[in-house]
C-alpha cells in the first residue's frame, strides 16, 4: 500500500490549477464508463474516494488524489461520450493535450480499455496523443469479471497486436476487475515501486 494518507486533493480545470510537480504522478485515461474511478477506488481501498457512477461523463475535471506522501493518482476526464456538448469536448481535449505534453512529473499513463470491447477508434486517438507526447502508457483491461476466463488470451493477443504500432506503449498489459479485485495488487505495486 501507499505510505501515508490517501485523499482527494483537488479537481483541476486548467493547467494553472495543477498542484506543485513534486511527486511521482500517474494518470488514468479511458472512455467514459470504462471504470477509471472504480479502479482508483479499488487501488486505494477507498470505496467512495473517486466517484463511480452509471452516468457516463460524470468526471469532467482532472481529479488529483494523493497516494501516500510520494505519489499522485490522476483521474482524467473520460473521452468518447457522444452526448457531451461539442464545446465541452473541445475544452477537455485542449486541457488533456496540455497536461500530457507538459507535466514533467507524469511517469506513466494507464489507458483503461474495457476488456469486452478491446481497443476502439476513439482509444486510438489517445494512444496517438500519448505517442506524440512521449508519455509511456500501459494498457489496463477493465471489467475482466464480465468476460469468460477462457476468452482472456484471445483478447490479450488482439490488444498486443494493436500496441505494436505505438512507440510509447509499455509491453505488459494488466488485466483487472475492480469488482472482484483481479490485478489490483499487481497494478498497485507497479505504481508504488515507481520513484
Ligand atoms: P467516467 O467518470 O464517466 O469517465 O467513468 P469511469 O471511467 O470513471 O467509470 P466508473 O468507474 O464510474 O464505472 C462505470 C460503471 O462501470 C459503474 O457502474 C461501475 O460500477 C462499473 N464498473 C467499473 N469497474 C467494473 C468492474 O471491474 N466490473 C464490473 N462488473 N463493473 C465495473
Ligand atoms: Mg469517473
Amino acid at each position: 500500500m501507499f505510505a501515508g494518507p490517501i485523499d482527494f486533493l483537488k479537481g483541476v480545470v486548467a493547467m494553472s490549477g495543477l498542484p506543485p510537480a513534486d511527486r511521482v504522478e500517474v494518470c488514468f485515461a479511458g472512455r467514459s464508463n470504462v471504470g477509471k474511478s472504480s479502479l482508483i477506488n479499488a487501488l486505494t481501498g477507498r470505496k467512495a474516494l473517486a466517484r463511480a457512477s452509471n452516468t457516463p461523463g460524470r468526471t469532467q475535471e482532472i481529479n488529483y488524489f494523493t497516494a501516500g506522501d510520494t505519489h499522485y493518482l490522476v483521474d482524467l476526464p473520460g473521452y468518447g461520450y457522444a452526448e457531451a456538448p461539442v464545446a465541452v469536448v473541445a475544452k477537455w481535449q485542449a486541457l488533456l493535450k496540455s497536461y500530457l505534453g507538459g507535466r514533467q512529473t507524469l511517469r506513466r499513463a494507464f489507458v483503461l480499455i474495457d476488456m469486452r470491447h478491446g481497443i476502439k477508434k476513439v482509444d486510438e486517438e489517445i494512444l496517438k496523443l500519448l505517442d506524440r507526447s512521449a508519455v509511456t502508457f500501459q494498457v489496463v483491461l477493465t471489467k475482466a469479471d464480465k468476460i469468460k476466463t477462457s476468452e482472456h488470451e484471445k483478447i490479450l493477443t488482439q490488444v498486443r497486436a494493436a500496441l505494436q504500432k505505438h512507440p510509447a506503449a509499455y509491453p505488459e498489459i494488466v488485466v483487472t476487475s475492480s469488482e472482484k479485485g483481479d490485478g489490483i495488487e499487481t497494478l498497485r505495486s507497479i505504481i508504488a515501486t515507481m520513484s
